[in-house]
């Protein structure tokens, strides 16, 4: 619970707080309605809208983990516990401390391209640094400024890849270069771990104005990712779902045939 107030992770207040602030405003509007004996339609409507904005900050909160490190979604990711993994769009942080505090052997290479808007406030090496310390894996990580587009680091040379809310930013073909750098870093049997916010009931229900996170701005297409994934060069051992989350896991072949 209280970790959600010692990170930074940047995302702007509305985004994090606004859900909370219509709950607060029309939860007083409905007790006024009561206590002055409004019309009930205006009352019953204000409550509702209040409920409505308990629930999505909970979702924000507890479900999104906007202000939290990302929960891992499947204990299979490097089951060993330790390992040289690269985040890609690693951003401020979340995903980046959800591989440090789970696999406490492993270490982390933050990618990010840090410039333009995506959604982050302050988007800087030296604020996930921040986040790192606060958490107490500042020695495990490492920050690397570049485009996954182009990943500048050595054929073979890591044992895990992640994203998390970073590649279904790009355009089609972009994803599909970001997969293959990813796939050229890995060692074989090397495993990616892609997770993308999915647009179920909980995203819908607290931004039931959002269109999508996928690429061509519309809802996840699970069919296009899993064939993505696999040209790439990675045999996909586990995906699922968890809210507000759509995943992949997947190993890298020991030879690409595309
Ligand atoms: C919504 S944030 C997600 C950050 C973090 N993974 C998280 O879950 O909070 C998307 C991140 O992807 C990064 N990004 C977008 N395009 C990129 C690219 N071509 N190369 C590297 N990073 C990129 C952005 O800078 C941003 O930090």
């Amino acid at each position: 619970m209280l970790d959600a107030f010692i990170y930074d992770f940047g995302y702007p207040w509305p985004l994090s707080y606004g859900h909370l602030l219509v709950a607060i405003v029309f939860g007083l509007l409905g007790v006024a309605g009561w206590r002055y004996r409004w019309r009930s339609v205006i009352t019953a409507v204000a409550a509702a809208v209040a409920l409505w904005g308990l629930t999505g900050s909970y979702i924000v909160h507890h479900i999104v983990r906007l202000n939290r490190p990302v929960d891992l979604p499947t204990e299979r990711f490097l089951s060993t516990g330790s390992g040289r993994v690269l985040d890609l769009g690693a951003g401020t942080g979340r995903s980046a401390l959800m591989v440090l505090r789970s696999r406490r052997g492993a270490t982390v290479t933050a990618l990010d391209i840090y410039s333009g808007h995506f959604g982050i406030e302050e988007n800087t090496p030296d604020h996930l640094m921040a986040n790192a310390k606060v958490a107490g894996v500042a020695d495990r990580i490492d920050v690397k400024v570049a485009d996954m587009r182009h990943i500048p680091l050595g054929d073979a040379t890591y044992d895990a890849v992640v994203s998390v809310a970073a590649i279904d930013h790009l355009r089609a073909d972009d994803v599909k270069t970001a997969l293959g750098e990813a796939a050229r870093v890995l060692k074989p049997q090397g495993e990616l771990l892609l997770m993308n916010i999915n647009v179920d009931g909980w995203i819908r229900t607290a931004f039931p104005w959002m269109h999508g996170h996928g690429y061509f701005g519309r809802p996840q297409d699970a069919p296009r990712w899993r064939s993505m994934i696999a040209n790439a060069g990675f045999d996909i051992v586990e995906e699922g779902t968890r809210p507000a989350t759509l995943y992949f896991l997947g190993t890298k072949r020991a030879r690409i045939f595309n």
